[in-house]
């Protein structure tokens, strides 16, 4: 099983300390733990000061008098799109390359920061020809093209939000998060590669757009996949004919600290996807000290390269504002890891030179099980440090990771932190700690974490709890969009008897003797499938919406190569029973979860049962299920209405 379980991480004994010649040329020194233990509020507003460029600088550092809503640094303005940006130019820099760009089928572009700057700044004038303005949400849909980048800069260089939408999510997905933020604009392609062929993107845009009224005025297309795309006079401009036309210039004005800078959803307990918003300030001064301190980087020298989608938060923050912010070189690549080859991100690694390298352990498990005379084939000496997220690292995955890719002595940063949470929380710093294989290590400086029973005391070493964070943080979630009470409940209430607020995260956690995090996995309806977040109940909804569907349970099955998978358990409405074989229906749900919510939620096996266990008051035993998606023995069943179901379940899958 690749998640850790506290036995097989007790016994986990390598240690590896950071050579001499990395920590003598180390970015981050000790005495950042020491002056955040002295002052952790002043600290940020060092790390403000140091990171940020204030149009207008601010006197108040944390305002947490109402909580759980925080103000951080809020009467200081600024623009991100010119810390991204303008600044670098301003300071000479504007001739470096800010992304190198590859596309899945070979072609690639140099994009210095010069003229990412210029290219924002037409994009800019181009949307407020447009209407958009400071208040109004941009959504944007697009495969990992550079346009991608710069629709989110300009969009926040107008003091605007925006919403970025996985391209691999439904039109249905789309529609749902278009509506709740009332987005004004679409940014969208006409297409995407990916495993060499062209993905349609304009089309659910159309689709999501085609019924009722909606708030969306304009939709903006990037002519990337040369198809065929419907168009609605009016309503769809090309991006091109737009940039072409919009003005050079473009004075980036400032905005409060606390203007909001993107909402992004994720799943939760309950099947709505949360709207989480970031605002401006506090999320760039976390999302740069991280950057630059947990991933060493030397943005002269250094060749960075994460490869997450800017659809979800590893891409907001660690390949827009981080990287950019700190005028890091970095690589953007388009495609998946094996197209159109199998050594294809280590043929991009020895192209770049990339020196940098973040990724996620379900990737790195894909390439162990290839075998590493695939990475051996390649150049890989310009790496110096490895990163690793979006789930827990198992130590044989990291042990390969270091010495196949990371030539034996690359530190490997595990970093823990969530779509809520902004930017990374925990983490080594890798001139500073001597590394624990999968074990995530230590909280960033400036950052509280605790590890508390269900009764909210302390555990001690070496028992497991749940993972609070103690102290708001400069990166925090400013709430969910449209719902405080939600964000109250979900996020503050579970701990509520303590003394201090306490962000639940969901994590279970365990502490060594060391004071090292070691993570263990959700606690709720949360799973997590290739380090991309999928709520139980939302695939559940999106199985009884089909009409031969009774009723449906949904579990995260324990799975070698994406740590979890998603597994259901569907009775069919009686007149359908006997109408298809099981095969053809759960084919079908297949495909119809993949049309509802997007083709990474499509369940891994459907199993077509006659019952499903439930509890004397109704509740349905999901733990039971997993044991049968996990073939392990049955657990215990006695709180079962019906004891008989689960022998039936099983009976009829053997
Ligand atoms: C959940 C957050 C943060 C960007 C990617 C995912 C899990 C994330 C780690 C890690 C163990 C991890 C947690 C967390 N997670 N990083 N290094 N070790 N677990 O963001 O979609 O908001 O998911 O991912 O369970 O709660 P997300």
């Amino acid at each position: 099983m690749p998640s850790n379980s506290i036995d097989s991480l007790l016994h986990e004994s390598r240690r590896f300390a950071p050579s001499e010649a990395f920590s003598a040329a180390s970015e981050a020194s000790a005495d950042l733990y020491t002056s955040a233990k002295e002052d952790r509020v002043e600290f940020w507003a060092d790390k403000a000061r140091e990171y940020v460029h204030w149009h207008k600088p601010f006197t108040e550092t944390l305002d947490w008098s109402t909580p759980p809503f925080a103000k951080w640094f809020a009467d200081g303005e600024l623009n991100v799109a010119y810390n991204c940006l303008d600044r670098h130019v301003l300071a000479g820099n504007g001739d470096r390359v800010a992304i190198h760009w590859e596309g899945e089928p070979g072609d690639s572009r140099s994009i210095t920061y010069a003229e990412l700057t210029a290219e924002v700044k037409r994009a800019a004038n181009a949307m407020a020809a447009l209407g958009v303005g400071q208040g109004d949400v941009v959504a944007i849909y697009m495969p990992l093209v550079p346009e991608a980048v710069i629709a989110m800069l300009a969009t926040v260089r107008l003091g605007a939000a925006h919403s970025v939408v996985f391209g691999g999510f439904s039109a249905e997905s789309l529609r749902s998060r278009i509506d709740d933020a009332s987005a004004k604009l679409v940014v969208t392609a006409d297409g995407g590669w990916r495993k060499g062929k062209v993905f349609p993107l304009k089309a659910a845009v159309d689709a999501a757009l085609a019924n009722g009224e909606s708030s969306v005025t304009n939709v903006l297309v990037v002519k990337r996949g040369d198809n065929e795309v419907e168009w609605t006079e009016g309503r769809d401009l090309w991006w091109h004919d737009q940039i072409e036309a919009a003005e050079p210039e473009h004075e980036a004005q400032g905005f409060p600290a606390e203007n909001p800078l993107f909402v992004l959803y994720t799943s939760g307990t309950t099947g709505k996807p949360k709207g989480i918003l970031h605002t401006s300030g506090g999320y760039l001064t976390q999302a740069a000290f991280t950057h630059k301190n947990v991933f060493d980087l030397k943005p002269e020298t250094d060749v960075y390269w994460c490869t997450a989608d800017v659809g979800w938060i590893t891409g907001h923050t660690y390949v827009t504002y981080g990287p950019l912010a700190n005028g890091a070189t970095q690589v953007l690549y388009e495609g998946t890891p094996d197209s159109p080859n199998p050594g294809r991100w280590w043929e991009i690694i020895q192209k770049f030179g990339v020196s940098i390298f973040y990724t996620a352990p379900t990737a790195i498990r894909s390439f162990m099980k290839a075998g590493r005379q695939i990475p051996e084939q390649f150049d890989l000496s310009s790496i110096r440090v490895l990163g690793s997220v979006g789930e827990p690292i198992n130590p044989e995955a990291w042990i390969w990771y270091r010495d196949v890719i990371g030539a034996g002595t690359a530190p490997i940063v595990d970093t823990w932190w969530q779509t809520e949470t902004g930017a990374i929380m925990i983490a080594a710093l890798p001139g500073l700690t001597t590394l624990k294989p999968g074990s995530a290590q230590v909280p960033i400086p400036g950052i509280k974490i605790d590890i508390l029973g269900e009764d909210g005391t302390r555990v001690d070493p070496p028992n497991g709890g749940l993972l609070v964070v103690s102290e708001p943080w400069p990166a925090m979630l400013r709430g969910i969009w449209g719902d405080p009470e939600r964000f109250k409940e979900t996020y503050w209430s579970k701990f509520a008897q303590l003394e201090g607020e306490q962000y639940f995260a969901g994590d279970g956690a365990h502490v060594d003797e060391d004071g090292d995090i070691w993570l263990l996995g959700r606690v709720d309806d949360v799973m997590n499938v290739s380090g991309h977040r999928l709520s139980t109940t939302e695939i559940e909804s999106a199985l009884v919406s089909n009409p031969i569907v009774a009723e449906a349970a949904v579990v995260g099955a324990a799975d070698e190569a994406t740590g979890q998978a998603v597994v259901a358990f569907v009775i069919l409405k009686s007149n359908q029973e006997h109408a298809q074989t099981a095969a053809e229906a759960s084919a079908l749900l297949r495909q119809h979860v993949a049309k509802e919510i997007g083709a990474i939620a499509r369940p891994r096996e459907i199993f077509i049962v006659a019952e499903l266990p439930k509890t004397r008051s109704g509740k349905i035993m999901r733990r039971l299920l997993q044991d049968v998606a996990e073939g392990r023995e049955i657990g215990d069943t006695t709180t079962l209405a019906d004891t008989t179901v689960m022998q039936i379940i099983s009976d009829k899958l053997n």
